[in-house]
């Protein structure tokens, strides 16, 4: 029949299978395949049912997304599913995995859905940019209800067996193999157990109250995004007769398509999952069941409730009883917010605090464990103590990680007699919450060791993203050099809170200013001090945050900062007008007023510069994993793909003529990253590098 779609006739049952992996997304071949089966079946007189299952860990995942934005090739996804609604005999899917977008759409389109338990099914086009476009906004609605499939489909959400059970997204429950169970289930259909119907002859009801409620919450929801909105315009069009719907469906589908915020949550999309594609993929990973870690502070803390909850047993060190308190008061106040948050029992908990977290304050008793992870102060000598001890203690073949943020991790090794088993892993506050895990790779780090990082990333359900040694490694060096832009706009005469409202309406979570308040402004003011040593007497210094600081103002912890709090409302601290007024005085400064868009072009131009640095210098080894680490670590807005991305969207010349525009002013700051000039030259683009 075809390579990925076939057919085999068993009694009266035409059973369709789809082997396309490793997802049987819907390419193609699958498209073309589908149709001519069901074609030849309908045809076929000795075929009264027809069952359509899939092979492999799932039944089609959704469209084939590497086809977007290429020329659409027949027949469309729509066209299959018009084919299997219309076709004269019963047409049943069995559905296992996770059938979702797209592969959903296909079983929306039979007479009956059977799962298989364990299934979760979904509409996630909304994560992607788009709407379901193939009848899923038509039938979703037509199945369920008009409220429940807005839900559904603007939340993109994965929906468990029971209750897409409950919901009417399947008819029954089965257990089995997928071709047992199509089998059966054609049975069941000609002695009349399961029921068949076409799903557009439903008659649904859309009052215009719903639709009017849905605009709103996804309005105060989604103000950024484009395709949410759409996808309650397409739901609301399912008051339509059927073919009009799908004609709605399909207009908004293709607005969808060409907004550049599709391209951008695709991107994303495929960022998570580049980013493991590393040199040091194919060695097999170090065991890592017993791990150790030192410190419980919120990092060391946070590292820990991550790996308990993945169901890892972890022993955690601390200097003495009372900081083991401590970090147990800490790991067990993470633990009951996962329960309250829904993502772990009671029970779970329990066990764990019983049983899988033990404390320690002799570093000899880590000598059992597989992977230590250090999370102490940021002090060079400090971790090389440790490591010196570690050295000492540890098992042949455990892995020693540092779990610093900007320090060289050469010279934490170099404490040791075993640099080759240890690497960076760097993890980003609150840990067990945050997705980010860098990993380090040192120069004389084993690549098996490296491996093992991405395995525990993957473990921790993280995105681990390998960097070279360098300060700050990919993350913390690029907000270093962006950061330093807010400054000079903000001495030069830019309003604080029109940095962070102009930022915020970009799509950052938070502006840079209210970041400062929320990590502590004593942080940066820290980092301040320690790099005041090695500034280059070229760099222009601003000096407002220092002054600051020196109130005590350190931002949320101590109720005061850029802003006042109350509760979760900030408004701006009227003490620091005075504050800037003298600085930008003493400066020389005479203050100008920025536009929203200067601020949005010079913050990403400097965050971009940094980025193209640090591809070149190959710290990361793509453009693609620098957007990871921005999406995953620092709240960049996911529907705009990341920095080089987003670049990509700006073009090089552009940013040259920008950053030559700005050199006017400083030039030491604002210097033209050399790969920047040869992609200008050349035509070429940071996706060009994936
Ligand atoms: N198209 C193309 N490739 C896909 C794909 C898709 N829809 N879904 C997954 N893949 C690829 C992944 O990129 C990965 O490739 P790689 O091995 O080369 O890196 C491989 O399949 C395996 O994917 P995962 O590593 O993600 O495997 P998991 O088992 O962890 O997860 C999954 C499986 C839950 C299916 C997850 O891949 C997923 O969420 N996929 C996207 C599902 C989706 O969004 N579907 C809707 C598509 S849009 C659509 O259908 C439009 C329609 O309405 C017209």
């Amino acid at each position: 029949m075809s390579d990925v779609v076939t057919v085999e006739i068993v009694g009266n049952a035409g059973l369709v299978a789809i082997d396309s992996p490793p997802v049987n997304a819907a390419g193609v071949a699958v498209r073309s395949g589908l149709f001519d089966a069901v074609t030849q079946l309908e045809a076929n007189d000795a075929v009264s049912v027809i069952a359509i299952y899939a092979k492999g860990r799932t039944f089609i995942a959704g469209a084939d997304i590497r086809e977007f934005g290429k020329p659409p090739q027949e027949p469309g996804l729509g066209a299959v599913c018009g084919k299997l609604e219309n076709c004269s005999k019963p047409v049943i899917s069995i559905l296992h995995g996770t059938p979702l977008g797209g592969g959903l759409e296909v079983a929306f389109s039979t007479h009956a859905r059977v799962g298989i338990a364990g299934v979760r099914v979904g509409l996630p086009e909304v994560l992607l940019g788009i709407l379901p476009g193939a009848g899923g906004t038509q039938r979703a609605p037509r199945l369920i209800g008009v409220d429940a499939a807005m839900e559904m489909i603007t939340s993109g959400r994965h929906i468990p067996t029971a209750e897409a059970k409950e919901l009417g997204l399947i008819d029954s429950i089965e257990s089995g193999d997928p071709r047992d169970v199509a089998i059966a289930s054609a049975e069941a259909v000609t002695n009349g157990t399961l029921a068949t119907r076409r799903t557009c002859d439903v008659k649904v009801e859309v009052s215009d109250e719903i639709v009017a409620s849905w605009k709103a919450k996804i309005e105060a929801k989604f103000p950024n995004l484009f395709s949410p909105h759409r996808c309650v315009e397409a739901v609301a069009a399912s008051a339509l007769p059927i073919d009009e719907g799908l004609k709605e469906e399909r207009r908004l589908f293709m607005q969808c398509m060409d907004s550049p915020q599709r391209s951008g949550l695709i991107h994303a999309f495929f960022s998570e999952r580049a980013v493991q594609k590393v040199p040091e993929a194919k060695e097999t990973p170090r065991d890592i069941a017993a791990m150790a870690v030192i410190g419980g502070g919120t990092m060391g803390s946070g590292i820990t409730t991550s790996a308990l909850m993945a169901g890892l047993s972890v022993k955690l060190m601390e200097r003495n009883d009372e900081a083991v308190e401590h970090a147990r008061k800490t790991i067990t106040g993470n633990l009951d917010g996962g329960v309250k948050r829904g993502k772990m029992k009671q029970e779970v908990r329990d066990d764990i605090l019983n049983n899988k977290l033990t404390f320690t304050t002799d570093i000899a008793a880590l000598d059992e464990a597989d992977l230590i992870i250090e999370a102490v102060f940021e002090e060079m000598p400090i971790k090389k103590d440790i490591f010196t001890q570690l050295d000492k203690i540890a098992k042949p073949g455990a892995i020693l990680a540092s779990n610093t943020s900007y320090l060289d991790v050469n010279e934490i090794a170099s404490a040791t007699s075993r640099p080759q088993d240890v690497l960076g892993l760097h993890f980003f506050s609150p840990a067990h919450i945050m997705r980010l895990l860098e990993v380090i790779a040192a120069e004389k780090t084993a690549p098996e060791v490296t491996a093992t990082g991405f395995a525990l990333a993957k473990k921790l359900k993280k995105v681990g993203v390998r960097s070279e040694v360098c300060d700050g490694f990919i993350g913390n060096r690029i907000l270093a050099h962006y950061r330093r832009v807010v400054d000079y706009m903000y001495m030069d005469g830019a309003d604080f809170e029109q940095v962070d409202k102009a930022l915020e309406a970009f799509g950052f979570a938070m502006g840079p200013f209210a970041v400062s308040d929320l990590a502590g402004l004593d942080i940066g003011w820290a980092t301040r001090k320690r790099l005041a040593k090695t500034r280059s007497n070229r760099e222009r210094v601003v000096d407002i945050s220092d002054r600051i600081c020196e109130n005590g103002w350190f931002g949320r912890k101590t109720g005061k900062g850029f802003y006042v709090y109350d509760g979760k409302n900030r408004s701006v601290n009227p003490e620091i007008k005075a504050i800037e007024d003298s600085e930008r005085a003493a400066a020389g400064v005479t203050p100008r007023n920025f536009t929203d868009e200067e601020i949005v072009d010079r913050y990403m131009t400097a965050m971009i510069s940094e980025a193209a640095r640090v591809v070149d210098d190959g710290t990361a080894l793509r453009p693609i994993d620098v957007d990871a680490v921005f999406l995953f670590g620092y709240g960049f807005p996911r529907f705009r793909g990341g920095p080089l991305h987003y670049a990509d969207t700006i073009g090089a010349q552009t940013l040259i003529d920008r950053i030559e525009t700005y050199a006017k002013e400083d030039d030491y700051y604002w210097q033209v990253p050399d790969i920047l000039r040869r992609m200008a030259n050349d035509g070429s683009t940071f996706g060009d590098l994936n």
